[in-house]
């Protein structure tokens, strides 16, 4: 099977084209990516030669190059995927995650193929206590979750009236290795590694569900291979923790792996004002992956972070091209803007 992976050279999406060329050595995958800011294919080099991965790259939202492309499925990672950045401007947001979706819906249904399309548990909004279930209604309230829950709506739509064979899958928070060093977990390490003053958003009593990427990826493999058509499918870790107790957790480590002092990185932890529309708690039950697809989380979430912390103390030059290109910019833009509490 020739499986068109979008996306595939980011964060989740290259760690997917790992597993999957390992756990299905017959599939050819096909990696169709912009290369934004966001990708990156030093996350590929050590499977690029291989004879079933061939990697193109173009964007989502240009027709005539699917039209032109041969699979027999789609498995759609790519996205503008960072709230922060949709605050700042969502229009990518829109282009990419709503109209690229769309142009592959139709690609899909023009030659009949499945399309896994990997969404987010931002997509139910804010749940003050209990958890979501695939039936809960969308409540999105970033200009991110709002494009990612227009998407699912189109991609659902295209079931319900082509009878497009279209899955959807909605996760919570990844961490792992090449996640892009903008996104909580990476940041924390690399400024701690730094000594660069680390932004807690608010109060750091926001919530998240954190999986690791790993598991994540085997979901979806799961999904993909035996998962119904038209269903949703909530993956989850099972691992809600406070913004504030993650930073302290991932201090500690780096403080025990590097023998700096506790103390010391303690310290760099800097109260900033909050994300506007910044959702307090996120929660999804993923009950139903677990008894339906057999599928549930294997990695610790003390682990899972302990191997994270070492990739990345061991992948220095990687996160280090990164942060002294654009991102330096944007990074200035964003945090420009925000006082200390
Ligand atoms: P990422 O930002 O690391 O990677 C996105 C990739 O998409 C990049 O390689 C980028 O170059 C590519 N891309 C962007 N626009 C494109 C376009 N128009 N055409 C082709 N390629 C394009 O994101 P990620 O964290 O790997 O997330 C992947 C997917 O998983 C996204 O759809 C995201 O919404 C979803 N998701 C992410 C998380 C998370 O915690 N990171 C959780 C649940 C769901
Ligand atoms: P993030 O990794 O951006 O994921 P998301 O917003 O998609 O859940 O952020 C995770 C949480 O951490 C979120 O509540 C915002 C918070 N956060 C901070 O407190 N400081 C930061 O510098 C970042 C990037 C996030």
């Amino acid at each position: 099977m020739r499986i068109l992976v979008t996306g595939g050279a980011g964060f989740i999406g290259s760690n997917f084209i790992r597993h999957e060329l390992s756990a299905h050595p017959e599939h050819q995958i096909i990696n169709l990516d912009k290369l934004t800011y966001a990708g990156n294919l030093e996350n590929l080099r050590n499977i690029e030669n291989l004879p079933n991965y061939k990697f193109i790259k173009g964007d989502i939202c240009d027709k005539q190059l699917i039209k032109s492309m041969e699979f027999d499925a789609i498995i759609n990672f790519a996205a503008e995927s960072h709230v922060d950045r949709s605050i700042l401007d969502s229009s990518p947001f829109l282009q990419t995650n709503i109209i690229g979706t769309q142009n592959l819906l139709e690609a899909s249904r023009k030659k009949g193929c499945r399309i896994l399309h990997v969404s987010t548990d931002e997509v139910y909004g804010s749940i003050a206590t209990g958890s979501f279930t695939e039936n809960s209604p969308l409540q999105p309230n970033s200009p991110y979750s709002a494009s990612k829950a227009s998407s699912d709506m189109l991609a659902k739509a295209y079931f319900e009236t082509y009878g497009l064979d279209v899955i959807i899958t909605r996760c919570s928070n990844n961490y792992g290795p090449y996640q892009f060093p903008e996104k909580l977990i990476p940041l924390v390490i690399y400024h701690a590694v730094e000594g660069k003053p680390i932004p807690v958003y608010g109060d750091g009593k926001n919530v998240r569900d954190w999986i690791h990427v790993m598991d994540h990826c085997k979901a979806l493999d799961i999904a993909f291979e035996e998962g119904k058509s038209g269903e949703i499918y909530n993956i989850g870790g099972n691992n809600e923790q406070e913004n504030i107790y993650i930073v302290r957790m991932l201090l500690k480590k780096v403080a025990e792996k590097t023998g700096r002092k506790e103390d010391e990185l303690s310290g760099l932890i800097t109260f900033v004002k909050d994300r506007p529309g910044h959702d307090r708690r996120y929660s999804i039950d993923p009950s139903k992956m677990e008894k339906v697809l057999g599928w549930k989380p294997e990695t610790s979430f003390d682990k899972g972070l302990s191997d994270t912390i070492d990739w990345y103390l061991e992948n220095k030059p990687w996160w280090s091209r990164i942060i002294s290109g654009e991102y330096v910019y944007y990074y200035k833009t964003q945090y420009g803007e925000r006082d200390k509490q």
